[in-house]
């Protein structure tokens, strides 16, 4: 099935919408493309010499704001009729000076891997986002981005956005060590060292997502990456390499798979396959914790996209139990704590999750607002430092209202909960739905869900 935009998904205003018990979910649908690939396509792609064409890039509000700001920034970008995005790059360091501020509404990758690029070209520009953007911590890019040669202008408090950046006219390479498993410092970094002469390294404590490495590798760079100590990696990246532009298939996005996926598995008698999903190891934590919960979820054709393995996934109602999903695994399913969240709720017994700090930066706190999500309909739940420790009984009674917090994977978690709950799960506003998965409410219509 193709992306379909719903005109009700606009964060212009709120939308409430509620989810109810009804039957079985049935159906073959195909999510949207994978959100970090399609920023990483559309910002490689503009820094690389000649035309990259993009099939199945997603097209939610966090990845146009991106594409726009390419645009600023004097990459050509286009969509053509087919739906095939081309972009003519300006080459490795080529950035032009914007006009206005860059724009990235609610997108923290968008803004932060955007940042890395821009700190590697002589150049000033100014970042800003929505209200939720505008509280995230931006220190954890700046501080390497600085040691790099780039200085901030100005900032908000907290070296938070709107900020204004003077990128570097000579970029340094450097050896960074990062404090957080983050692929989008990670990534920022990298970007930067694109300018640099010699080795640009990230040591990260965590293998984190790798989007950034193997596309770069696509495109023509040089990128070695050793293990460093027992989970983490040491990526070094050869400065100043000639990208050439290619194409890129966008495998469906696994952060917007998990949602119809823990449907299907908590709705009695659903049975859904899922197409094309992307099946990164550095992305499958959901996947790998709900199989060990007892869930049935098959593995069909397996094959590669975009340098990316990928298959269809054919999930059937599982009977649940709970489980403890270690720290270490944090990485690899840090957008699906909601989610998951809401499968242990259903599952008989306690879910451990550990290691959760991270969530507390995301478009909101939602280690706080998980909690609060189970809390309002009925389900046992305890913050503990870090952790988070769900009281699974096989049922949830629901008739919560959630509060979206203007993060687009609470209201999906909280419907997702509704359509298997002994009474309805409302949200306050489903609007921010389409900063990374449009047409998510006419998918699940479609497969039987009952959202009005
Ligand atoms: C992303 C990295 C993750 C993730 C985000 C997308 C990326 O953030 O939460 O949704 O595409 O690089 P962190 O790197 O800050 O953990």
């Amino acid at each position: 099935m193709p992306p379909v935009t719903s005109p009700s998904s606009s964060a212009a205003g709120a939308a409430s919408l509620a989810a109810r018990a009804g039957r079985a979910l049935k159906g073959h649908v195909r999510v949207p493309g994978d959100k970090s690939i399609s920023h990483r396509a559309l910002i490689l792609g503009a820094l690389a010499v000649g035309e990259t064409r993009i099939a199945g890039l997603l097209e939610s509000e966090d990845v146009l704001n991106t594409a726009q700001a390419m645009r600023a920034l004097g990459a050509r970008v286009e969509r053509d009729a087919d739906g095939t995005w081309r972009v003519a790059g300006v080459g490795v360091a080529g950035f032009a000076e914007p006009a206005e501020p860059l724009d990235f509404g609610n997108s923290g990758t968008g803004c932060r891997l955007v940042m890395g690029a821009v700190a590697g070209c002589p150049i000033s520009a100014t970042f800003d986002g929505d209200a939720s953007l505008r509280t995230r911590p931006m220190r954890r890019i700046l501080d390497p981005l600085e040691r790099m040669g780039a200085s901030v202008i100005a900032a908000a408090e907290g070296g938070r956005l709107p900020l204004a950046l003077a990128g570097a006219r000579e970029p340094l390479p450097i050896v960074y060590r990062s404090p957080v498993a983050s692929a989008q410092i990670k990534s920022a970094v990298l970007l930067a060292g694109l300018s640099a002469p010699g080795l640009t390294t990230v040591i990260e404590p965590e293998a984190s997502r790798d989007h950034t490495e193997l596309m770069l590798r696509q495109f023509g760079a040089e990128v070695l990456v050793s293990a460093e100590g027992a989970h983490g990696r040491r990526i070094s990246l050869t400065g100043q390499p000639e990208l050439a532009g290619t194409a890129v298939a966008v495998p469906a996005d696994p952060s917007s798979a998990a949602f119809p996926l823990v449907a299907a598995l908590i709705v009695p008698g659903s049975e859904v396959t899922l197409a094309d999903v992307m099946i990164n190891p550095l992305r499958t934590g959901l996947f790998a914790t709900l199989r060990e919960m007892g869930a049935e979820i098959e593995e069909i054709g397996r094959r590669d996209a975009a340098g990316e393995p990928m298959a269809d996934l054919r999930v059937r109602a599982s009977k649940l139990r709970g489980v403890e999903v270690p720290a270490a695994r944090a990485p690899a399913m840090i957008d699906e704590y909601l989610v998951l969240a809401v499968a242990a709720a259903f599952a008989e017994g306690t879910t451990v999750m550990r290691g959760l700090h991270e969530l507390r930066v995301k478009e909101s706190d939602r280690l706080t607002a998980t909690a609060d999500m189970l809390r309002v309909n009925g389900v046992a739940v305890e913050i503990s430092g870090d952790d988070l420790i769900v009281e699974g009984k096989g049922r949830v009674p629901g008739g919560g209202l959630v509060e979206t917090r203007m993060d687009h994977r609470i209201a999906m978690s909280a419907l997702v909960m509704g359509l298997a709950a002994d009474r309805p799960v409302a949200v306050d506003d489903t609007a921010f739905i389409a900063t990374s998965f449009p047409g998510f409410v006419p998918m699940m219509a479609a497969l039987g869900a009952d959202l009005a």
